[in-house]
């Protein structure tokens, strides 16, 4: 694992430096693969990025969009992952519908759709059971309780080591997540963290000893590139 661990002055500068990294790492994706294959991040950190990529002069037709995990919510409701990345980028672009590879939310039962997202992954990357893929970049924000994607302290997901795809749960609330074990194949994974109520999260997440089922996001160690890109607020107490 290759870390790299950036403080920027203020938010602003930190999606910009995020946006020069993803842009950079899609291209040579593209340039060595023929596709880039990226997994978004939810909440509200990344969505100034997501508007910024859709800015970007990209060969549309050869980036593939996927998420890192989503709410068990409708397409069209207002905390739907899915709902903020196309409003802030992906409505803005003409990238074929085909690339867009949301996760299914809409059968009423969470651990079907989680199988299901598995085998379209499954079959978009041509693997079998017990195989993972490699994607290109995997955008990720931690909670002030240090989770990440929706892999939340001391639940059932973080156990789940031999799939793709695992039910998370928020306050009993049934989310679809990236396993750890996915995340940790991808060639690059990059943090983005703003604001001060992040200081605690990342205090333990860089801990040298901490327990991981406590803090999760300390699970995600991947075998490609992990970047850390932090605003002043959230990164002014790690030294
Ligand atoms: C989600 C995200 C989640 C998010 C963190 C940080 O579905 O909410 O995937 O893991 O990245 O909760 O959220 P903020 O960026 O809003 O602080």
């Amino acid at each position: 694992m290759n870390k790299i661990v950036e403080v920027l002055p203020d938010k602003a500068i930190l999606i910009a430096r995020a946006l020069e990294v993803v842009v950079s790492k899609m291209q040579a994706a593209i340039e060595e693969n023929g596709r880039c294959t990226i997994a978004l991040a939810g909440g509200g950190t990344p969505k100034p990025l997501y508007e910024a990529i859709a800015t970007e002069a990209l060969e549309w037709d050869k980036i593939h969009v996927f998420w890192g995990d989503e709410r068990y919510v409708e397409a069209d409701h207002p905390d739907s992952n899915q709902r903020m990345a196309r409003l802030a980028w992906l409505n803005q672009v003409p990238i074929p519908e085909a690339n867009i590879h949301p996760i299914p939310t809409n059968g009423e039962n969470p651990a079907a759709d989680a199988d299901k997202h598995e085998a379209q992954l499954q079959e978009f990357f041509k693997i079998t059971q017990g195989e993972f893929p490699n994607f290109d970049v995997i955008l990720l924000g931690i909670g002030d309780d240090a989770h990440t994607a929706s892999l939340f302290p001391h639940t059932e997901a973080l156990q789940v080591k031999q799939r793709l795809i695992a039910v998370g749960n928020k306050d009993g609330q049934p989310r679809i997540t990236f396993t750890a074990t996915l995340i940790n194949h991808a060639k690059c994974v990059m943090f983005l963290v703003a604001g001060a109520g992040k200081q605690q999260a990342l205090a333990q997440i860089f801990a040298p000893e901490a327990d991981s089922l406590t803090y999760p996001a300390r699970l995600i160690q991947p075998q490609g590139e992990l970047w850390w890109l932090l605003d002043h607020a959230a990164g002014k107490n790690l030294n």
